[in-house]
């Protein structure tokens, strides 16, 4: 903050607002849980990550130490964050950059960077980081190849974790006024966990410093095992996880490893957001969850503080999007029911193709080819009388040719059965099961406004 001219506060630029950021308890989310636990959130940092943090102290030393010169160019391999961060300093410093994300990453992360005048590189996420196309690999290459242009290298560079040792650190430490019990942190590249844990671990030893991994990624196995799983898992959270030890990653402060998967991440994100009012990205919901997994253990007078890295801003076009969540099997509740399955119909969610029992057979063949379905309920004043089914009635129209021209009902069977909109999935598969039963009529405030066949069972139980 400068106050050369009396009374007028301002900072310098945009990179002095950087850190500081507010621990902000939460409430609903842990609700029954002891102790005060409090979020350190990062995304009111100005870049919306944490990420903010460390572009400034890596571009400065580069500039320090002559690697960076005027006019220079600033490389880096990212998740979006860090790009971020060096995207606020490259425009206040006037350098170029190319970043290089991996094409998992959000369509927002990739504009946003645009936005500052950048150059973004998308590279295939399901290779491992040493192949030659990986995210880090290419922007090593074309680090290499530019002249006058610095790799960020956050993966490697002690800068990383310094930042946080210098920043995040101390604030918590001065936020709790040294109460602080637990410090919970998404595993990165790192640098946050290290940095911070390693002050946090100095100013008291008896501090656990609790790493999350996504499910998927290997470093949770490795902190226990030594081992690295050959071949871990794609997973669909951002920021987070690994399939080997990046170099400033210092397990030696880290007390343990608690896994999250990504739809424990993006429901808790959603509730930090609904719940707590913390518009908070994929990432702060891996930390959240994982956190609760083991908050039975927090005792009256711990002061925990969990560190949600992002804003939700980032992600609203996946977390943030029904659909993608729906389609990604994210969004599925506790008990599910007929109305969720019938809404994740890819065709026809409501409303139910019926014919009258004085149909001719004709015609009902010819509705079924036309709507491309296999059975039809027989209908009369809104209510359900029998039903065909396109191989039932075909054989019989092989075996008599003549009953063309009859009406459906002389050759109509079964009613469908009808279940409630509320009714559960098991009542469906219970019906299902009796070979007639082609499909269920649904009824909502006594009209029957859907249908499902044993397709769109399958293609729900196939999510
Ligand atoms: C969204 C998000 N969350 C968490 C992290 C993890 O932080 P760190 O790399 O310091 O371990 C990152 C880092 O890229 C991130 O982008």
């Amino acid at each position: 903050m400068k106050s050369g001219t009396p009374n007028v506060r301002y900072f310098e630029s945009i990179l002095g607002t950087i850190g500081n950021t507010p621990l902000v308890r939460l409430h609903r989310v842990t609700a029954g849980l002891k102790g005060l636990i409090l979020a350190k959130v990062e995304s009111l940092n100005p870049g919306g990550s944490v990420k903010d943090r460390i572009g400034v102290r890596i571009v400065e030393e580069a500039e320090q130490s002559g690697r960076l010169r005027p006019g220079g160019t600033i490389v880096e391999s990212t998740s979006g964050n860090t790009g971020m961060g060096l995207a606020l300093v490259a425009s206040v410093k006037g350098y170029r950059m190319v970043f290089t994300l991996p094409d998992k990453m959000s369509m927002e992360k990739i504009r946003l960077l645009r936005a500052f005048g950048a150059e973004v590189i998308i590279t295939p996420t399901a290779v491992p980081h040493d192949s030659p196309e990986s995210y880090t690999e290419v922007a090593k290459r074309i680090a290499r190849e530019t002249p006058n242009a610095i790799l960020a290298d956050q993966y490697d560079n002690p800068r990383n974790p310094e930042s946080h040792y210098a920043t995040t650190g101390p604030e918590i430490w001065d936020q709790t006024a040294g109460q602080i019990t637990h410090f919970i942190c998404g595993i990165g590249t790192g640098g946050t966990i290290s940095g911070t844990g390693k002050f946090l671990k100095e100013m008291n030893p008896g501090i656990r410093v609790i790493g999350i991994d996504p499910r998927g990624s290997a470093l949770r196995e490795y902190f226990y095992t030594k081992k690295m799983t050959p071949l871990p898992k794609t997973y669909k959270v951002e920021g987070i996880g690994q399939d080997y030890v990046p170099g400033v990653l210092d397990f030696s402060f880290i007390d343990e490893v608690i896994e999250a998967d990504d739809r424990e991440s993006f429901l808790m994100a959603r509730r930090l957001t609904r719940e707590e009012g913390i518009l908070a990205g994929g990432s702060a919901g891996t930390a959240v969850a994982g956190m609760l997994k083991i908050a039975s253990r927090f005792a009256e007078g711990d002061v925990v503080v969990v560190l949600l890295p992002d804003t939700g801003e980032r992600y609203i076009s996946k977390i943030y999007n029904d659909e993608w969540m729906r389609e990604n099997g994210f969004l599925t509740p506790e008990r599910i029911t007929v109305r969720y399955v019938l809404d994740s119909k890819s065709k026809h969610p409501r409303g139910v193709i019926s014919i009258d029992p004085a149909t001719s057979v004709r015609i009902a063949l010819d509705t079924l080819k036309q709507h491309d379905i296999s059975q039809i309920p027989v209908m009369e004043g809104g209510r359900p009388v029998g039903s065909v089914h396109d191989h039932d009635l075909m054989m019989k129209v092989i075996e008599s040719p003549a009953l063309v021209g009859a009406p459906v009902r002389d050759v109509m069977g079964a009613n469908f059965p009808v279940v409630g909109i509320d009714a559960s999935v098991e009542e469906v598969l219970r019906l299902m099961r009796v070979k007639e039963n082609y499909a269920v009529l649904v009824e909502e405030r006594g009209k029957i406004d859907g249908i499902l066949n044993r397709y769109d069972v399958m293609e729900y139980m196939g999510r």
